[in-house]
């Protein structure tokens, strides 16, 4: 049975900010988010969750059923902190301890971390090629594990060992509480060190393993905003190169940005500086130009969004074209064939197939049929200042230029707007709306003069 602890109680001083440490992003998400979902693909029986540094603020942003919360009011130390949760544990459960700020520890590894503890502890290492901060992993002359050795405690030996504790171990909590108990706080920052678990345990005759990762980047903290962008770029670089390698013609990997999932069909392709958040899925053969933010989202086979575009919660059907310059805000369903081209916004709109809004258009709180043209500078009045009202075309519409749609109103199928109507009235079937002042023509005007004493 396996119990994961996570630390998350620290302030994170060097990030200079009010924002506690764990809840800054990595893609998107809090990192101690990502923290959680990797514990979360080990299917422990439960997970504890130690805050104390902005404490509610942790809670409240990423509260479940299967977290219990342990607080730590004093920041005592990483061996302090995991006492908070131990009593909640069963003492028969393995412990898994993992760290709030280190977001890219693989299941995989920490499963095979779990599957060797036995009655003795087990922890994970790494080599670095510069192991500065990090505690230093002690053995003897056979090799075999002796302590971890913070770098503030170090003698010139020690901090020559680039072999170093991720901070990840893993122990029955039987033996974890009481070798905590005996754990002291005499060494140069005064805190009780959790590590120290590792070397009591070895003092007792127990042989502690010592797994060494790999992936030395699985274990990448972050401290400070350097390490946080770092991690952010690898992280991203990774996304981008698994896609390459599914099919996906990414442009440059160095410039997308994937903050939650892109899933991709075949032969797609992105362009550089593109960003995709929360949920989005792109069809076969659809192209995401250059610039666009595209946000839980999804675009059907063989659609075109050219560069420049900004989409969020949308639904686009296939063969489409998008942008460049197109904004399609939240509820905004285009049907196959549609086009929205610059400079339109759409909201909360539903067009048929191969209906289009070309250029300089506001459409929101609209439902347009099949066929429709909208001309430029066209614009549905969904707000009276106080209520939203929506606007009806049926199928094969046309919208003239610079045409002003009262909602609510209802254009029924084939109705035709002049340019430069303002439409207050339902329009029939087939029927043309002119909804503008005549035209007058006045012969012989003079134009004005210029005054004598004007400069
Ligand atoms: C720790 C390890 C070090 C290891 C390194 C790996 C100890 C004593 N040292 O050092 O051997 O190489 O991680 O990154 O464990 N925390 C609490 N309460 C506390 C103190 C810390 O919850 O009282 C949390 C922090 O929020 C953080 C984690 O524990 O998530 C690690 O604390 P941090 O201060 O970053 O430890 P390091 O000095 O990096
Ligand atoms: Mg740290």
């Amino acid at each position: 049975m396996l119990e994961v602890v996570i630390l998350a109680a620290g302030k994170g001083t060097r990030m200079r900010s009010p924002l506690p440490k764990v809840l800054h992003q990595l893609a998107g998400q809090p990192l101690v988010s990502h923290v959680l979902a990797t514990a979360r693909a080990l299917e422990p029986k439960k997970i504890h969750l130690v805050v104390g540094h902005g404490a509610e603020q942790v809670q409240s942003t990423v509260a479940a059923e299967d977290i219990e919360f342990h607080v730590q009011a004093e920041q005592l130390g990483t061996g302090h902190a995991v006492a908070q949760a131990l009593p909640a544990c069963d003492p028969n459960s393995t412990v898994l301890v993992l760290f709030g700020d280190v977001p890219l520890l693989g299941a995989e590894t920490l499963a095979a971390l779990i599957a060797r503890v036995d009655t003795a502890p087990v922890m994970l290492a790494a080599k670095l090629d510069d192991p500065t901060g990090y505690g230093r992993v002690i053995r003897d002359a056979s090799g075999a594990f002796i302590s971890v050795v913070e770098q503030k405690d170090a003698g010139p030996h020690e901090l020559a060992v680039q072999e170093v504790n991720t901070g990840v171990l893993a122990a029955p909590a039987g033996l974890m509480s009481t070798l905590l108990n005996r754990v002291g706080n005499n060494n140069a920052q005064q805190e009780y060190y959790l590590p120290d678990v590792l070397g009591l345990a070895r003092a007792d005759g127990l042989t502690v393993q010592v797994a060494v990762t790999a992936d030395p980047l699985e274990m990448m903290g972050v401290n400070d905003r350097l390490q946080l962008e770092a991690l952010e770029r690898t992280l991203q670089q990774r996304r981008a190169e698994e896609l390459m390698r599914e099919g996906v013609a990414i442009a440059d990997r160095s410039r997308i940005d994937i903050r939650g999932s892109l899933t991709c069909g075949v032969d797609v392709s992105i362009d550089v500086n593109t960003v995709f958040e929360g949920s989005v899925s792109l069809g076969d053969g659809v192209r995401i130009g250059a610039n666009c933010v595209i946000k839980n989202a999804s675009i059907a086979d063989g659609t075109d969004v050219q560069p420049f575009c900004h989409v969020e919660d949308a639904t686009i059907g296939a063969e489409c074209k998008i942008g460049p310059y197109a904004r399609l805000r939240p509820g905004t369903q285009l049907g196959n064939t549609a086009r929205i081209g610059n400079f339109v916004e759409t909201k909360n709109a539903h067009f048929g197939e191969g209906s289009k809004a070309n250029h300089l258009a506001y459409v929101g709180d609209a439902r347009i049929g099949d066929g429709c043209n909208i001309g430029a500078g066209t614009i549905t009045c969904n707000y009276d200042g106080v209520n939203k009202h929506r606007t009806q075309l049926g199928d094969g519409v046309f919208i003239g230029s610079n045409s002003t749609l009262v909602a609510p109103v209802e254009i029924a199928d084939g109705g035709f707007v002049a340019a430069g109507s303002v439409v207050t009235k339902p329009v029939g079937c087939d029927e043309l709306a002119v909804g503008r002042a005549r035209q007058k023509n006045i012969s012989g005007w003079q134009r004005p003069t210029k005054n004598k004493d004007s400069k």
